[in-house]
């Protein structure tokens, strides 16, 4: 399913602004569902990757919950349509205004990264006469080979609690008239293409299951966070993740209790092929060892290169020329990071040539900026 760009559309438009492939969203939440068919399984799409109010309409009509992390993700679920019931959150500096809206929202699940935490909610559902619906954060410790930036469940992250620490909270909980326990949670990271830390991860969960079957704790919910990874390199070739090789390691190796449910958290996986940054070429600029390409679209509005050196495939999507040159791609914003890439292969370009930043579905939008007073990047729809 290769993404076309309606060309003629966009020379009307200003640039930049992203463009989403809405064909090929619904073709991957179609994928994600047939994948995920087990009874127990319960897809929640991770807000934080793109909460562009077409894209919330489209996953919601999927039939997926939604995974937050601020009163405002939670917000923009709730105006989407998500029930409140479907709606988790997570997050290790929530604040006291944020829990109060959350518990008078009603929402699905507190996901509780610390014991000062805890304390707080308790206290304010005591105060709210309210019962919190909370799973514990777990910090599993597992590599998951990925960014140093975007991998969450090693000891030293800040996120979830170590499970050395876990007994004596998961005890309060179950014992707190003002908690109602649901399970535990987990994540890893972000951007795993190996799915082999997944299995690890399952025999962790195993084990700890286990272990506090054997005290008469039972767990209604085991959330195993998100995390899988898309091809930057090939979006053509591959648009589609391998949801079925992801939910196949759930299937195989998670010991799921009968009653139990099993809840993922997918962002990137399911956005971020879809979207593109569209923006214009501005200056072919001769340097005395390289030729700069500079666009109009810069790091504020698509930040991923510039602060965990990603790289998102470059196509000019308007040149017509069978010459192949050597660019580098750079923004308008007065940083040398501002740079999308270095000795791309383009063809031959010209000022006023529309370029495509592939992948940038998934924290492109979202993580947009107004430094240097930029506007804010438009988005459309195909
Ligand atoms: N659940 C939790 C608790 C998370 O922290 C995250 C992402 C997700 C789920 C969704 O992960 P995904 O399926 O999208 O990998 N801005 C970075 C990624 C940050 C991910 C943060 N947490 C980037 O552009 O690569």
């Amino acid at each position: 399913m290769v993404t076309q760009f309606p060309i003629e559309r966009f020379r009307d438009i200003r640039t930049p602004f992203y463009y989403y492939d809405i064909n090929l969203l619904q073709a991957t939440l179609a994928s994600v569902n047939k994948a995920a068919d087990a009874p127990a399984f319960r897809v929640h799409y991770a807000v934080k990757a793109n909460v562009n109010p077409v894209i919330l309409r489209e996953i919601l009509s999927a039939g997926f919950g939604a995974d937050t992390v601020s009163g405002g993700e939670i917000k923009a679920a709730l105006e989407a349509g998500f029930k409140a019931e479907n709606i988790v959150f997570a997050g290790v500096g929530k604040s006291d205004e944020e829990i109060e809206y959350a518990l008078r929202e009603g929402i699905g699940c507190f996901n509780v990264e610390s014991e000062a935490e805890l304390e707080v909610i308790e206290e304010i559902a005591k105060r709210e006469s309210k019962c919190a619906v909370v799973a514990l954060r777990v910090n599993p410790n597992i590599d998951a080979h990925t960014h140093h930036y975007i991998t969450t469940g090693l000891t030293e992250n800040k996120f979830g609690i170590d499970m050395a620490l876990l007994a004596p909270l998961i005890k309060r909980c179950v014992e707190s008239p003002y908690i109602h326990f649901k399970g535990l949670h987990f994540h890893i990271g972000s951007q795993i293409t190996d799915l082999e830390p997944y299995k690890i991860l399952c025999e962790r969960i195993n084990d700890l299951i286990n272990e506090y079957e054997a005290q008469g704790i039972e767990f209604e919910s085991i959330n195993v966070g998100g995390g899988l990874g898309i091809d930057y390199d090939s979006p053509d070739e591959n648009p589609i993740p391998d949801f079925n090789a992801y939910f196949d390691v759930f299937k195989k190796y998670l010991k799921v209790r009968p009653g139990q449910e099993v809840h993922f958290e997918l962002g990137r996986s399911i956005v971020a092929q879809c979207g593109s940054l569209i923006t214009k070429v501005l200056y072919v600029k001769n340097g005395l060892s390289k030729r700069f390409v500079i666009v109009d679209g810069g790091f504020t509005d698509l930040i991923r290169p510039a602060l965990y050196q990603a790289h998102h495939k470059i196509e000019n999507i308007t040149s017509e020329s069978d010459n192949i040159e050597t660019y580098d791609v750079v923004g308008p914003i007065c940083e040398s990071s501002d740079c999308f890439g270095v000795d791309e292969k383009l063809k031959e370009t010209h000022r006023g040539d529309l370029i495509a930043l592939r992948s940038a579905g998934a924290y492109g939008e979202i993580m947009a900026s107004q430094y240097n007073c930029r506007s804010l990047p438009a988005s459309y729809f195909g």
